[in-house]
């Protein structure tokens, strides 16, 4: 099947992308990989059709960046955060900021729907990734206003932490006083990480390294050592590459780090940490929909609403900007 799907994609000029939480078989074959803010940069260049082995808002996202290109996905799975930030909530909470007369920059993780990108765009905002939301965060409070970050309350404190400044979850008790003040959403895969889970690995390898994904609650990126988007994390393991490393992101990543990088590398957890959504592409999905765009009756192709794509650009590009 490799085979097949390598000769569809030279008979079209076809480039695929594929983020590091993919399947190994098909991050493998991919001619783009990295971390989403790499994957939204190199995308954005390319001139030839893409097809986008990923989760939702990574599609649309490289869709608005490079308009005049086609953009396909395998599968329209979509991340659960993203989903969170729906419309309706996102007004709300804008409402009720704006109702308390707080003065905010919005600032929207770049995993959210291209119309949370435009809402946010329309009141000034801009997007973020992983790996870049301390510099975002830094420039909007240089501007002398409050934050509202959305959709990861654990990015948003996280980052808080990092820059010594308050978050606290909207509603929440003297939430108004924060200098971030974070959307209640959360991602269900680094959730699952647990302060027991980095006790488990100290005690029993007591010079074990452990790093991890920003996405993870406050009180385990606290005893980590390393906390990094997945590019960084990549990095972090390359500069340690024959410590052992007990890890706490999603387990293809992982898996995939320590066949290539570091064999002494372990999942920061008793149970798979697998992401539903990205591990709905397989390498048939990827081949039957190169099979179709060679029959021409190719399918998944991402479209997004002029007005919605024309403002989360704004979002995207001021992101861009700045990193
Ligand atoms: P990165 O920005 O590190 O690629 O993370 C994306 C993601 O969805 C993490 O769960
Ligand atoms: Fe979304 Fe979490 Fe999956 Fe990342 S791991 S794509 S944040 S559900």
């Amino acid at each position: 099947m490799v085979e097949k799907i390598k000769k569809l994609k030279e008979k079209h000029n076809i480039t695929i992308a594929a983020h590091f939480y993919e399947k190994k078989e098909i991050f493998e074959l991919a001619d783009l990989t990295g971390d989403s803010l790499a994957l939204a940069k190199k995308t954005a260049d390319i001139k030839n059709p893409l097809v986008f082995c990923g989760v939702k808002f990574m599609g649309e996202s490289a869709k608005i960046l490079n308009p005049d290109i086609d953009v396909y996905m395998p599968k329209l799975a979509d991340c659960s955060m993203a989903r969170m930030a729906e419309e309706g909530l996102v007004e709300n909470n804008m409402k009720m900021l704006k109702e308390n007369e707080i003065d905010f920059i919005p600032i929207t993780y770049i995993n959210s729907t291209a119309k949370t990108k435009a809402i946010v765009a329309r009141e000034g905002g801009l997007t973020c990734t992983s790996s870049n939301s301390q510099k975002i965060i830094k420039w909007a409070l240089s501007k002398n206003k409050k934050i509202f970050f959305l959709p990861d309350k654990n990015l948003g404190t996280n980052t808080a932490k990092k820059l010594n400044k308050t978050a606290k979850i909207i509603g929440e008790k003297n939430w108004q006083e924060a200098d971030i003040i974070c959307f209640n959403g959360h991602c269900s895969v680094h959730q699952l990480f647990m302060p027991e889970h980095i006790e488990f690995f100290k005690e029993k390898y007591p010079d074990i390294k452990i790093a991890l994904h920003p996405e993870c609650q406050p009180e385990v990126v606290k005893m980590a050592d390393f906390a990094g988007s997945t590019s960084q994390i990549l990095e972090y393991v390359k500069a340690h590459s024959t410590e052992k490393i007990a890890i706490g992101t999603e387990a293809n990543f992982v898996n995939w780090l320590k066949k290539n990088i570091n064999p002494n590398i372990y999942i920061l957890s008793s149970t798979k940490p697998e992401c539903p959504s990205m591990n709905e592409t397989t390498i048939e999905s990827l081949y039957n929909l190169l099979k179709a765009i060679d029959e021409d009756r190719g399918y998944n192709k991402i479209e997004v609403e002029e007005n919605i794509a024309k403002d989360a650009k704004k979002a995207l590009q001021r992101m861009m900007e700045l990193s």
